[in-house]
């Protein structure tokens, strides 16, 4: 049987019919739209387009947010013009059958513990890393919730007393200091140093950031200002797992989300990090590292496999 899954990304919707296998069957992207009405159109008119091409058991929707016990309400998105939406019901109404809502980190390390690096693994924690730093928790093979709905906010511990403000109304966030922004973040200030960033310098734009294409040529030049803000991003998330170690002792931690495509270039610094960051390192057995399996997709093909399941 088939399912639909979709992904509300902060800058594209990303939607696919997904078979059983976790393969996908067809696909469509748009760009999100920032108002929340037109957004619930957009994902409604998605979800027409797709079952009007194959006959689906059940659709799922995947969104970067806080999402209450019931899996109905996004609470608080750090990210996105959210604020106690009831997204699972305007989708419903809009789409005319039920929809299975989970947060978009979740979906995605749901799906790459099911068809991605996660196959096999019984006890795994995935870490995305975009616009903001998501996370899911598989215990014992079962996804954590929480009790209240909003486990797993991975990208929302305290990294820094009195660090850089957040999306979710703190200070020191891990997602302040090892997402794609911040990447992009601790370039321009490398930049705006000299010193090292000469490459970054002249990349950078009058806006003074550099550009996410520019940044990816200057790595793979080996720029040693672009290896720096690669190596803060990989050491802030490198002492985040260590305390992730020390509290869910997963056996697998799987990186995904556009910085993820660095590959070994941010596993070798954040392993380094992750070895200075665990409780009693070096005698007892700790986790390894994967980079995500399914890139992009993991979300919408893992909301799709969850949407199948629980309608079962
Ligand atoms: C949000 C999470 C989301 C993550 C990735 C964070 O800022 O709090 O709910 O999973 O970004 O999109
Ligand atoms: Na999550
Ligand atoms: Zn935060």
């Amino acid at each position: 049987m088939r399912n639909v899954g979709i992904d509300i990304g902060g800058t594209k919707i990303a939607g696919g019919v997904v078979a059983e296998d976790g393969t996908i069957l067809e696909q469509r992207r748009v760009p999100t739209p920032i108002d929340p009405s037109a957004l619930a159109d957009a994902v409604a008119d998605m979800v027409a387009e797709l079952t009007a091409v194959h006959d689906v058991r059940a659709v799922g929707v995947a969104a970067a947010g806080f999402i209450d016990a019931s899996r109905s309400v996004i609470l608080h998105a750090p990210n996105i013009d959210w604020r106690e939406e009831p997204l699972r019901a305007e989708l419903e109404a809009r789409i005319g059958r039920p929809v299975t809502l989970e947060n978009d980190a979740n979906a995605a390390g749901w799906g790459e513990f099911r068809f991605g690096a996660g196959r096999g693994v019984r006890d795994m924690v995935m870490i995305t890393l975009g616009t903001g730093v998501g996370g899911a928790v598989i215990i014992d093979g079962e996804l954590l919730l929480g009790g209240n709905g909003t486990a797993a906010e991975l990208g929302h511990i305290r990294f820094e007393r009195g660090g850089r403000p957040c999306g979710c109304g703190q200070r020191g966030c891990l997602e302040q200091y090892a997402s794609g922004r911040a990447l992009q973040r601790e370039a321009a200030d490398i930049a705006a140093s000299g010193g090292a960033g000469a490459g970054l310098a002249a990349a950078r734009t009058s806006e003074g950031i550099v550009p996410a294409a520019a940044m990816a040529r200057l790595i793979a030049e080996g720029d040693p200002g672009a290896i720096e803000a690669v190596h803060r991003v990989a050491t802030a998330l490198g002492e985040g797992c260590g305390a992730f170690q020390a509290v869910l002792d997963p056996q697998l931690f799987v990186i995904g989300g556009g910085v993820a495509d660095l590959g070994e270039r941010l596993l070798q610094p954040l392993r380094s990090a992750y070895a200075t960051a665990v409780p009693g390192y070096g005698e007892h057995a700790v986790a390894s590292f994967a980079i995500a399996t399914l890139g992009n997709d993991a979300g919408l093909i893992g909301v799709a496999d969850l949407a199948g399941s629980r309608a079962r």
